[in-house]
């Protein structure tokens, strides 16, 4: 027979989502299971009875006639206590539950001899575990959801114009904390035409900010910030000293802050202090996504927006029910793609398998015994970089043909040849061509050496390596310019001609570069 999965009402005050949604009743269905979903329970998400009734789901009346027949339970918020005394033994039930946070309710899970899949224990570092992700699909809806509450409390447009009735410059948005929910909040932001700036204290997080249009600001402090898995780790004094200083400076320019910052397990760091707030523009804002972990910011209300020393503080810790709709449907769509995995014989019955790394790390209690946390998993060792060995062959890619370090056999040719070519110089030539023919060859090797080890900074190596070359033709036309001492005489009036024209030229390559490389980056900025 197969399992009937129960979708109730969620009880948590201002809890909009629903657990399930039409689309994915249907293909709860072809994976073989039932489906009974609570009178009402997707209203506050725009999705009615009638139409998960029509995606083939039964409608249960109220909570306990859900609980009570039930086989798997799927919910959003973890249950309440009544919820708990509802459950029957043998259900298994698919939440968020924080674990950690909530050790009350695991005892009374735990007691109630049923198996409880925390969504939010997810392993993410495994890639097959993306799909079921919940954590990471809600944290980039709130992050969107954050830049929309700081557009409407703001006063201004978020991306500059110029209109009849006057320029306007573009809102200036920092970001702190470049997670799942801060790298949303960049590209939303940066979307909407704002000037984006994001700080976070993991360093590897910088391309991404860069990539979805924001510009990365650095403490001006080395410290490394990752504690491993993604995560970040609480910072010493003086990185929080160093940190203070540039959020203190930012918050001066800052039309809109928006605050991430989150460290597992761990209250939430304060990052903006009353004084800075003190210093932001009337009208600014800032929105604390971390209220629930006690807040980013010295001056949030959990829950609430609050206006103080003229800044719109908001601190609303339900920012996924305010999109609820979007929210329901990617948690479902999460949820079934863990009904997969639990149900690959698709046969409508669920096999909670322990020696599945991603399901043992979701199974925080089984058939009453709490199996939480879960060990922790090993990846395999990364394949060894290729890149790592080919680095250097590609360095020396611009100084030979393919790019191979020359061997010792032919570098001893090249040098007998050389020496040859020197002695027979040395032998036939006059003495003076001797010594220009010297100075020519060390100036070429000099030359060489100095093009080549040029860093790029600019749009192409090429460019680099050919505004290098042009730099040297004007040092060399500089020396030439000057006045000769021996009072002119006409051919050297013609060299100084000569380094004049060369100068010209080689400036319109050197400034032509660099407004070829401006243009090509404008092509991809904003
Ligand atoms: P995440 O763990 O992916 O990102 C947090 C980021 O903060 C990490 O990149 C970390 O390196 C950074 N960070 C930690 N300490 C920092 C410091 N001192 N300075 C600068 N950066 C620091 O977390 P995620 O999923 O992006 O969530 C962000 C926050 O949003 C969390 O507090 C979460 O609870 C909250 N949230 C709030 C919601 C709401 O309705 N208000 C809804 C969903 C998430």
């Amino acid at each position: 027979m197969s399992q009937l999965i129960g979708v109730p009402r969620e009880t948590f005050a201002g809890e909009k989502r629903v657990a399930t949604v039409p689309e994915v009743v249907e293909k709860l269905k072809k994976l073989g299971f039932r489906v009974m979903v609570e009178a009402g329970a997707g209203d506050a998400a725009n999705f009615a009875d009638d139409t998960y009734v029509a995606a083939g789901a039964q409608i249960a009346p109220d909570a306990a006639a859900l609980w009570s027949t039930a086989d798997i339970v799927f919910k959003a918020r973890p249950p309440s206590a009544d919820e708990v005394a509802l459950m029957r033994e043998g259900t298994t039930l698919v939440s968020f539950i924080w674990p950690a946070q909530n050790p009350d309710l695991m005892q009374k899970l735990a007691a109630r001899k049923v198996t409880v899949l925390a969504i939010d224990a997810l392993p993410r570092m495994l890639s097959r575990a993306q799909k079921m992700d919940a954590l990471t699909s809600m944290a980039g809806i709130s992050g969107y959801r954050a830049v929309i509450e700081a557009a409407n409390a703001f006063g201004r447009f978020f991306n500059g114009q110029i209109t009849a009735a006057g320029k306007v410059p573009p809102a200036k948005v920092f970001i702190a904390g470049a997670g799942v929910a801060g790298l949303a909040a960049i590209g939303t932001a940066a979307n909407l035409g704002a000037i984006v700036r994001a700080n976070d204290t993991r360093a590897e997080v910088a391309d991404q900010v860069k990539s979805l249009g924001g510009e990365f600001v650095k403490v001006d402090y080395e410290e490394e910030g990752s504690g491993g898995g993604g995560y970040a780790k609480v910072m010493s004094e003086g990185f929080q000293k160093a940190q203070r200083e540039m959020y203190a400076k930012q918050a001066a320019e800052a039309d809109i802050i928006i605050t991430t910052a989150l460290i597992p397990g761990k209250p939430a760091p304060k990052l903006i202090t009353a004084d800075m707030v003190k210093t932001m523009k009337p009208g600014s804002v800032i929105v604390d996504m971390a209220g629930e972990q006690g807040g980013n910011c010295e001056l949030t209300v959990p829950g609430e927006a609050v206006v103080r020393h003229g800044v719109t503080i908001v601190g609303y810790t339900d920012l996924v029910s305010r999109l609820a709709k979007q929210s329901s449907t990617l948690y479902a769509t999460n949820l079934f793609r863990l009904a997969e995995e639990l149900c690959k014989t698709k046969d409508g019955v669920i096999n909670v398998n322990m020696e599945d790394d991603a399901i043992r790390g979701l199974t925080v209690i089984k058939d009453g015994t709490v199996t939480w946390p879960a060990p922790p998993i090993t990846l395999p060792a990364p394949p060894p970089k290729p890149a790592a060995a080919a680095m250097p062959a590609a360095k020396s890619g611009g100084h030979g043909a393919g790019g191979e370090p020359m061997s010792a056999g032919s570098l001893a040719a090249v040098f007998g040849v050389g020496a040859a070519l020197f002695l027979l110089v040395g032998l036939y030539a006059p003495a003076a061509f001797l010594g220009h023919f010297t100075v020519f060859v060390l100036a070429c090797f000099v030359g060489y050496m100095v093009v080549w080890n040029v860093t790029p900074s600019l749009h192409t190596p090429l460019m680099s390596v050919t505004n290098a070359i042009s730099s040297i033709i004007a040092i060399g036309a500089l020396v030439q310019i000057a006045p000769p001492e021996s009072g002119g005489g006409r051919p050297d009036e013609i060299i100084r001609w000569v380094a004049i024209v060369g100068i010209a030229l080689t400036t319109i390559n050197m400034f032509g570069g660099f407004a070829v490389t401006r243009r090509m980056l404008a092509m991809f900025r904003k």
